[in-house]
């Protein structure tokens, strides 16, 4: 089988990677993809956004799959155009990406659903935005509701700060604060059945000690060795299951990755926010733990067969992934800086392209905020990390940052 992976971000490296490891993909074609994809896919220049433009490419490649990597085309409608066009497609239509597209839609799913999540008011003006405020209390939780890449999203003791954001947006949601530590967990869905993968952790805060803005994830780790026992069961059936099923009885049903953020508080699993696509950076990590091949499991979502699919197996041990960022990320990521070091040459250790190009000259340059991810594996979470900091260790790029705690309590430390 051939497959189309569209996007081009550290996601879909690691979705071309586990995927050329699958011995029935022949074959690994991406849409724009990166110079890191370049190496193990055949690149074409084509919109991501564009559907008519992805199912025309995919019907000419012969592909038997097609995988949408990022929320910006799945709410654009390039899944519907996949399918229309007669081609298995893994990823929601635009009508079920709207799950991750609009939070009121999304609030509206997990009542109706009766999926715990934090209680919430939809506000426009200022007066409403105002009300919820004092009603919920600090901290106060203000979000864009339209796509914001994960930047959307205001959380502050600060009352003017959180009307500010409210005031320049154009519709928000203002919710209750969930207290406890954050998971997220990923299940593959084909409208009807839906299979969790490991559960595992970000980090969203751009510097250490969770300081600074939020931003799309500086690292990621799989599996969670301090996680409860049983929660991926209880998530699957207090949140996944009713969600698909009331996705479904609106006739939208869900095939694709629904990816759960869930706050684990005392009083259990809350929805802090669904997403319609992988996770990134954390798709990084769940897929190099991942042992069962991945093209014929989301084959298996995109048409419906994942209830006759064998169980998943998973490789044990642990990966963590270090992202390292360019200068002035989130705000304003400077580009066009060079990246030097690669390949790397650490066991157990491999760098996955995000954000990069190649220059007139061929060089490796930065090209977005997120520039590369650093994937260390081993036995245990310790021994991942220090080989994921070992490998970026050797990696040189003026003015770029990362985190230097990531999964560093969870190694035990
Ligand atoms: P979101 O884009 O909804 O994932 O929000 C980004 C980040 O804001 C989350 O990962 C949380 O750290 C934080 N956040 C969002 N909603 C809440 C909430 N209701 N309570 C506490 N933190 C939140
Ligand atoms: N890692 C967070 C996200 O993908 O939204």
């Amino acid at each position: 089988m051939r497959v189309l992976v569209i996007g081009s971000g550290g996601r879909e490296h690691a979705l071309c990677r586990a995927l050329r490891l699958d011995p029935t993909v022949t074959e690994v074609h991406c849409a724009p993809g990166n110079p890191g994809m370049a190496e193990i896919a055949e690149l074409h220049q084509v919109a991501a956004t564009d559907g008519a433009a992805v199912a025309e490419l995919a019907g000419r490649l012969e592909v038997g799959l097609v995988v949408i990597g990022p929320e910006a085309p799945l709410v654009a409608g390039v899944a519907d155009a996949v399918r229309s066009a007669g081609i298995p497609c893994f990823g929601p239509s635009r009508e079920a990406a709207a799950i991750e597209g609009s939070k009121a839609f999304a609030k509206d799913v997990m009542l109706a659903a009766g999926v715990p999540t934090a209680r919430a008011r939809t506000c426009v003006t200022d007066a409403e935005a105002a009300t919820a405020l004092d009603e919920f209390g600090p901290p106060y939780v203000v979000k864009d509701d339209g796509l914001a890449a994960g930047k959307g999203v205001v959380v502050t003791d600060g009352r003017d700060e959180a009307l500010a954001h409210a005031g320049a947006c154009e519709r928000v949601v203002i919710e209750e604060y969930l207290d406890g530590p954050e998971v997220s967990l990923f299940a593959l869905c084909d409208g009807v059945t839906a299979v969790p993968l490991q559960p595992a952790q970000d980090f969203k805060r751009a510097y250490d000690g969770d300081k600074g803005p939020n931003t799309g994830g500086m690292g990621a780790y799989t599996p969670l060795p301090w996680a409860p026992a049983g929660l991926t069961e209880q998530v699957m059936s207090e949140i996944v299951l009713p969600t698909v099923a009331e996705l479904a009885r609106r006739g939208m049903p869900y095939t694709g990755v629904l990816y759960a953020g869930l706050a684990l508080t005392e009083a259990g699993p809350r929805v802090i926010e669904f997403n319609a696509r992988f996770g990134d950076p954390e798709t990084q990590v769940v897929l190099d733990r991942l042992e069962t091949p991945l093209g014929g499991l989301l084959l298996a979502c995109a048409t419906g067969a994942l209830a006759a699919h064998e169980p998943l197996r998973w490789r044990g041990g642990a990966a963590v992934t270090v992202v390292l960022a360019a200068e002035n990320y989130p705000a304003d990521p400077v580009k066009g800086d060079a990246i030097d070091g690669l390949p790397i040459g650490v066991e157990g250790a491999y760098v996955l392209h995000a954000g990069t190009a190649l220059d007139g000259s061929g060089r490796l340059v930065s090209n977005g905020g997120r520039v590369l991810n650093v994937v260390g594996t081993g036995a245990d979470v310790a021994e991942a990390r220090t080989r994921a900091y070992d490998a970026l260790g050797e990696i040189t790029m003026r003015g770029s940052h990362h985190r230097s705690d990531i999964a560093l309590h969870a190694s035990g430390a």
